[in-house]
């Protein structure tokens, strides 16, 4: 007798589902072991998310990011997530141009990379790619608040919707990626009463980052966070709302170290 498990893989309409009656966790991951590992603990959706520009490639923005980039991260990423939704993002200019562009760069993602959904950033101004793109049979994750790909525009990484009439742009982009037919919305950085607003007003789940206590999980429907900034992985200071539940850096220097003296001890020459 076979002891082998399938694992069914979690489902956009299953992620859906969750809305009001259990909390949806998120993470990012960009290659094959960290798939594993965030499948393993029970994640019910992986993003591979542009922020890989920072944390894999070390640059300031995510705006170098190349689709030929992300589609090889999301095809490791989705041969690693044997259980948990796999959600790629669109990076810097793949969507903005044209329509046309947006749905030919969201199909790579499912034709070439196995993944099953994309995220891209923007509201109102989105509103008809996403339909587009939801049309094409594409479920889309839509992206508000902080949209780390409009960092110049905004005048850097800063919490959104602290004054009345941010609120009311928040809010109208919330409105505009659920008419479009996004099935579940980020909301980065976006003040919490205002996150547990936009929660309690649209039908879709909302995914929090930074968004409110415990980095937006009290004030949404689920939380997401880069997987790095939660092991303690991350050079120099995570963003100031994540809470790490481990801290992996300074160990893993460690072991490399010891391997360095090791090495290092042993006799020149050999003793053969
Ligand atoms: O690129 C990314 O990792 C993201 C998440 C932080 C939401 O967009």
């Amino acid at each position: 007798m076979s002891t082998h498990v399938e694992l069914k893989k979690v489902t956009v309409p299953q992620i859906r589902a969750k809305k009001g009656k259990e909390k949806i966790a998120c993470l990012t991951a960009y290659d094959y072991p960290m798939a594993r590992w965030c499948d393993e603990a029970g994640v019910d959706l992986i993003l591979v998310g542009d922020s890989l520009a920072n944390v894999i490639y070390g640059e300031t923005t995510t705006l170098p990011v190349t689709m030929e980039i992300m589609l090889a991260h999301t095809r490791a990423v989705s041969r690693g997530a044997k259980r948990a939704l796999v959600v790629a993002d669109l990076p810097f200019l793949s969507y903005q141009i044209s329509k046309e562009e947006a749905i030919r760069n969201a199909g790579r993602f499912l034709k070439e990379s196995g993944a099953e959904a994309i995220k891209l950033e923007g509201g109102l101004e989105m509103e008809e790619t996403i339909a587009a793109i939801v049309r094409a049979g594409i479920p889309v994750m839509a992206h508000i608040g902080l949209t780390p790909q409009s960092v110049h525009a905004l005048g850097g990484f800063k919490i959104q919707g602290k004054t009345p009439s941010e609120r009311d742009v928040i809010l109208e982009n919330a409105r505009a990626v659920e008419r479009a037919g996004a099935f579940s919305v980020v909301l980065e950085c976006v003040e919490s009463a205002l996150s547990l607003e936009v929660t309690r007003t649209l039908s879709i789940p909302t995914i929090g980052i930074g968004a409110g206590p415990n980095s937006g999980q009290d004030s949404a429907d689920g939380q997401i966070l880069v997987t790095h900034d939660l092991l303690g992985l991350t050079e120099g200071k995570a963003p100031k709302f994540v809470e790490p539940t481990g801290q992996f850096r300074a160990p893993l220097i460690e072991a490399i170290q010891a391997y360095v003296t090791r090495t290092k001890g042993t006799p020149i020459g050999g003793s053969w």
